[in-house]
């Protein structure tokens, strides 16, 4: 175990667009990384070029919807780094469909992803962090769950909850010296939002963003790095909109 290392962060959904991005700018700010994700592959290449680039990472295989596999995955990280300092919970699964279509068994597999697994992913990482006085603790909702986006039914209600979760751990972690705020991303140029927007669809939200453009991930880490920061200790319970001033604008 290394003690030199006085920032340590596990990111689940590590291997997907937002979350590489995320895991990449942590390790560009001192963090050691645990790269978590369900694909084992993706979670691997991005903790190798975290390490090709000379910064310690490594991949942690799991799914955030079992218990058992993310208290394999902190066994394994607190062994390579030491205690998580950081959790940025960004495994999710974005859906859309028509309320009327919505059959039991995607509401469930929908909530599962988004909320469930962000509870547990929390669960298992918080009490390191609540025991060692520090913590930083990053959930992702989306704009989804703020604003009426069509078709964004189960996705926009599991990250609603969220949203609700992290006003509940903001006050029940804050005298243990961690913190828990959200961000709340627009439409993310990513191929998993890009899959269920047309392109017609894609314009029309370009011309209603006031900057004009889809976020990047990189867009989207940013305001996650700003929120790990250890200067950041009074900024608790936040939903930081990444959005392009889109909730200012108007229709969603
Ligand atoms: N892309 C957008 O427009 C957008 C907007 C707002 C919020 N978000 C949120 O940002 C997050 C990442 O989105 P993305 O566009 O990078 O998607 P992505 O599909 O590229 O990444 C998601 C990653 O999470 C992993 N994952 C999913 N469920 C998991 C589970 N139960 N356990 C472990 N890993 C799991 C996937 O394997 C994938 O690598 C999601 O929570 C999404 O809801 C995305």
């Amino acid at each position: 175990m290394s003690t030199s290392i006085a920032r340590r962060a596990v990111v689940t959904g590590g291997g997907g667009q937002i979350g590489a991005a995320t895991a990449r700018m942590l390790a560009d700010r001192g963090f050691a990384v645990g790269v978590l994700d369900q694909d084992g592959d993706a979670a691997d290449a991005v903790a190798r070029e975290i390490n090709a680039g000379g910064k310690p990472a490594i991949a942690l295989t799991a799914q955030t919807t079992e218990l058992a596999q993310l208290q394999c995955a902190r066994a394994e990280f607190e062994a390579e780094f030491g205690p998580a300092t950081a959790l940025v919970n960004i495994a999710g699964l974005p859906h859309a469909a028509a309320f009327d279509d919505l059959d039991p068994a995607t509401w469930e597999r929908v909530v599962a992803a988004n909320l469930t697994g962000t509870v547990q992913a929390t669960q298992v990482f918080a009490a390191g962090m609540r025991a060692a006085g520090f913590g930083r603790i990053v959930m992702m909702a989306t704009m989804s769950a703020v604003l009426a986006n069509q078709g964004q039914i189960a996705y926009g209600a599991a990250k609603g909850g969220v949203i609700s979760l992290t006003s509940s751990l903001a006050v029940e972690f804050a005298r243990d010296g961690v913190t828990v705020n959200a961000v709340c991303p627009g439409a993310v140029a990513t191929p998993a939002a890009l899959a269920i927007l047309t392109t017609e669809q894609r314009a029309e939200r370009e011309r209603r963003i006031p900057v004009g453009r889809l976020a990047s991930p990189e867009d989207v880490a940013h305001a996650v790095g700003f929120l790990v920061a250890d200067e950041s200790s009074y900024i608790n319970g936040l939903m930081l909109y990444v959005d392009g001033g889109l909730h200012v604008a108007g229709i969603f």
